[in-house]
């Protein structure tokens, strides 16, 4: 099951959205900027398609599924040039492709801890994927308690004129952890100042995110000796 969440856009729609910024980009530079949100779009469906199947094929062999769901996002436009125009870069469709990589996004969440890394392994194995950057906080888990693998993949996309490599951010976690992150967002977003949250609750929430960990270990471990 992928649930998506993706912003129909438009040149008119996406010209008014982007008062805000300092340094809007031109008419043209925001075509090309829609074209390219397309290609990402497809990618995106490439490597979805990708995910499912392998999801599919283990149901078949081993009547189990590593992935619990999948969620797809594309970064919207505003937010988009806004990050671009934060780090410095030029608000051009070539400088933002070059870049920024999480324009197009997955989020895969799995059973157990195992499965992030076996389904990391099936797709990158892949002969039409290739791996660009990888971040694994399971192993090296952010100071806040934040834990996921995250990944960049480029795949390419077959256009009228011939293929185009994409590049798609894919965030690997737990049931857990994907519960603990997008709890604990929630509550980035409730307090205005970031920094009350952290002085006040940080290690409450750091150890919170530990506790789910071992609780998780624990449940993979029953998994493995029932199978
Ligand atoms: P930017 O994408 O430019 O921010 O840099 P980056 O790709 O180096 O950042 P990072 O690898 O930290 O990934 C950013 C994404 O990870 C965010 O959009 C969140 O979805 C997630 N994330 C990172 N840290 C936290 C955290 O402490 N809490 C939660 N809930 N999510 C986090
Ligand atoms: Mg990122």
């Amino acid at each position: 099951m992928i649930l998506e969440r993706q912003n129909v856009i438009n040149l008119k729609k996406l010209q008014s959205q982007l008062g805000g910024l300092e340094n809007r980009p031109r008419i043209d530079e925001l075509a090309k900027l829609l074209k390219m949100f397309q290609l990402y779009q497809s990618g995106q469906r490439e490597i979805s398609t990708k995910l499912e199947n392998l999801d599919a094929e283990f149901q078949v062999n081993f009547d189990y599924n590593p992935i619990h769901h999948m969620e797809s996002r594309m970064k919207d436009m505003q937010s988009l040039l806004q990050k671009a125009e934060l780090k410095g870069y030029d608000l051009t469709a070539d400088s933002i492709q070059k870049n920024i990589y999480d324009i197009a996004g997955i989020r895969v969440i799995t059973n157990y801890v195992d499965d992030i890394y076996s389904i990391e392994k099936m797709l990158t194995k892949q002969t039409d994927v290739t791996l660009l950057r990888r971040k694994d906080y399971i192993k090296h888990p952010k100071e806040s308690g934040y834990r996921s693998l995250h990944i960049v993949v480029k795949v390419p996309v077959f256009q009228s004129d011939g293929p185009v490599d994409v590049p798609v951010e894919i965030q690997i976690r737990t049931v857990g952890m994907d519960m603990w992150a997008s709890l604990e967002h929630k509550l980035r977003y409730k307090t205005d100042a970031n920094k009350e949250l952290v002085d006040k609750y940080g290690d409450q929430l750091k150890n919170y995110s530990d506790e789910l960990e071992q609780i998780e270990r624990g449940m993979q471990d029953i998994h493995k000796n029932l199978i």
